[in-house]
C-alpha cells in the first residue's frame, strides 16, 4: 500500500487568501521560465564576490578515518545526514511538489534500531557529525530516543538537526537533554501571510517562537535557513540581517536549487553576488570569516551585530571540493551527493542479515564512485533526482 503526502495542487488558491503580500507574490509567479537570461546580467558577478571568493584549502586530517569513507578525490566523509522521515507538517513549494509525493510505506522506513546500527557503523569508521533531517525530523515519535542513542555514540562530536521549527519550541528542552547540540531552523519570510503562502500552512509565529526558544536555551549560533527567491522574499534580505543584531543568530541566505517537482527556474534564483551586494550596500561593516574547507556556507560578521550572516552558493559557486557529506535517506538508501541520482540500499542488506563487513563494502564502493563535483544548474534541473522532501537537504 502506498501513502501520499500532498500539497495544495492549485497554487492560486493560496494566492487569493493573501492581502498585502499578494502583488509581490504574484510577480514571483510571473517570472516565467526563460533559462539563461539572468546569467548575462551583472548580478552573477560583483566586486563583492570577487573580493571574497576563496577556494577551500586542503582538508585537514581529523581523527583516524576508515578507507570506507575516503573517496577517489581524497575527500574524508565525516558528516552523515540522516533523514528520519519523508513526512512533514509543512508543504513548502520549493521542496514539496504541488501534487504531493509518494511516501515509502512505514514498514520500509528505517526503524530506530536500523538507524542506530548504521549510525554506529559510520561513527566507528570516522564520522563525527550527524545531522537529522526529513521531511520534518521532529515529528518522528521516537525522536528523543534516537537523539539519546546517537549522542551516546563514542566519537560523535556534533548531533545536529535541520527543522522547520513548527512544533519545536515545546520539544526542544527535552531534545537538548537528549544531546541535540546544533540547530538549523528554516524560515523564508518574516511576513506571516507570505509564510502561509509558501508553506501552504499557518505557523509563522510558532517558528519565530522556536527560534527564540533555541536562543534562550543557549544554542549558539541558532542557524536560520532562508531560501531566497526573486519576487518572493528578496525584498526581506536586510530584515533578516536585522535578526542578527541582538541575538546569536546566523542567518543563511540560500540560493534556490532545482529538485524534482519544485518548478525551479533561473529567474527565481537570486545569486550570491546579488545578495551580497544588497547586504553590503546597507551594512558596510561586513567581513568574510575564514571558513573551514568543508563549509557549505560563506560566512560573514556584521559590525555591531551579535550574530552572523552567511550565503549558501550551491548554484553559482559550488563547494564540492571540500565536500564531507553522505546522506542516509529515510528508506535506507545511501546517497553520496545531493545532486547525484545514484543511490544504494543499506536497509535491504541489513534485512537480509548482512554483517558489518558486508555493509562496509557496500558503503565503501558507493563512496568511491562519488563524482568530483555536481553538474551545472541547468543540467541539474534536467536530471531526474528525488524531490527535496525525500532528501532532506
Ligand atoms: P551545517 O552542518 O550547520 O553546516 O548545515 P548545512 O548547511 O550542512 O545543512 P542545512 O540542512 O542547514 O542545509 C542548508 C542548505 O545547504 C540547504 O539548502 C541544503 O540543501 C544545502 N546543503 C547541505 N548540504 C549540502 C551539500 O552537500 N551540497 C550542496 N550543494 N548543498 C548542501
Ligand atoms: N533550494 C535551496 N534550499 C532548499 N531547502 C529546501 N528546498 C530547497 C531548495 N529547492 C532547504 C530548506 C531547509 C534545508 C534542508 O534545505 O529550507 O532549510
Ligand atoms: Fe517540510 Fe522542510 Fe520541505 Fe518545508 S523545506 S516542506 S519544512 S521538509
Amino acid at each position: 500500500m502506498r501513502f501520499y503526502l500532498s500539497g495544495c495542487s492549485n497554487w492560486h488558491l493560496g494566492f487569493s487568501r493573501l492581502n498585502s503580500a499578494k502583488s509581490r507574490i504574484k510577480s514571483y509567479f510571473q517570472l516565467g521560465s526563460d533559462h539563461g537570461k539572468l546569467l548575462t546580467t551583472n548580478h552573477m558577478e560583483s566586486s563583492w564576490t570577487r573580493t571574497y571568493a576563496t577556494m577551500p584549502e586542503k582538508i585537514p586530517e581529523d581523527d583516524p578515518i576508515s578507507n570506507m569513507l575516503v573517496d577517489s578525490f581524497g575527500r574524508h566523509h565525516t558528516y552523515l545526514r540522516i533523514s528520519l522521515t519523508e513526512r512533514c507538517n509543512l508543504r513548502c513549494q520549493y521542496c514539496m511538489p504541488a501534487e504531493g509525493v509518494e511516501l515509502t510505506p512505514g514498514s520500509k522506513v528505517m526503524s530506530q534500531n536500523e538507524i542506530v546500527r548504521l549510525a554506529s557503523l559510520f561513527v566507528h569508521s570516522g564520522v563525527n557529525k550527524i545531522r537529522l533531517t526529513g521531511g520534518e525530523p521532529s515529528i518522528r515519535k521516537d525522536i528523543e530516543e534516537i537523539c539519546s542513542q546517537l549522542s551516546n555514540l563514542r566519537g560523535l562530536k556534533t548531533l545536529a538537526m535541520t527543522t522547520n521549527g513548527l512544533t519545536l519550541a515545546r520539544k526542544l528542552p527535552k531534545l537538548k537533554e537528549c544531546g541535540l547540540n546544533l540547530l538549523n531552523i528554516s524560515l523564508d519570510t518574516l511576513v506571516p501571510a507570505k509564510f502561509e503562502f509558501m508553506t501552504r500552512r499557518k505557523g509563522h509565529e510558532r517558528v519565530m517562537e522556536s527560534i527564540y526558544t533555541a536562543v534562550d536555551l543557549g544554542y549558539n549560533p541558532v542557524k536560520v535557513n532562508c531560501v531566497v527567491m526573486r519576487g518572493f522574499n528578496d525584498d526581506e534580505i536586510c530584515d533578516f540581517v536585522e535578526l542578527t543584531k541582538e541575538k546569536p543568530i546566523n542567518v543563511r541566505f540560500i540560493e534556490f536549487m532545482p529538485f524534482d517537482g519544485n518548478v525551479w527556474n533561473v529567474k527565481k534564483l537570486v545569486s550570491y553576488a546579488e545578495m551580497l551586494d544588497i547586504v553590503g550596500k546597507r551594512y558596510t561593516g561586513i567581513k568574510r570569516i575564514q571558513d573551514h574547507p568543508t563549509e557549505t556556507a560563506k560566512n560573514f560578521t556584521v559590525e555591531g551585530h551579535q550574530g552572523t550572516v552567511s550565503f549558501i552558493t550551491s548554484m553559482t559557486d559550488h563547494f564540492c571540493s571540500g565536500c564531507n557529506r553522505l546522506r542516509l535517506l529515510a528508506d535506507g538508501n545511501l546517497k553520496v551527493c545531493l545532486f547525484g541520482p545514484s543511490e544504494v540500499s543499506l536497509r535491504d542488506p541489513i534485512r537480509e542479515g548482512a554483517d558489518d563487513n558486508e555493509l562496509r563494502q557496500i558503503i565503501g564502493a558507493a563512496v568511491k564512485r562519488k563524482k568530483g563535483s555536481h553538474a551545472g544548474m541547468f543540467d541539474i534541473a534536467k536530471t531526474p533526482n528525488r524531490p527535496m522532501i525525500h532528501i532532506g537537504g
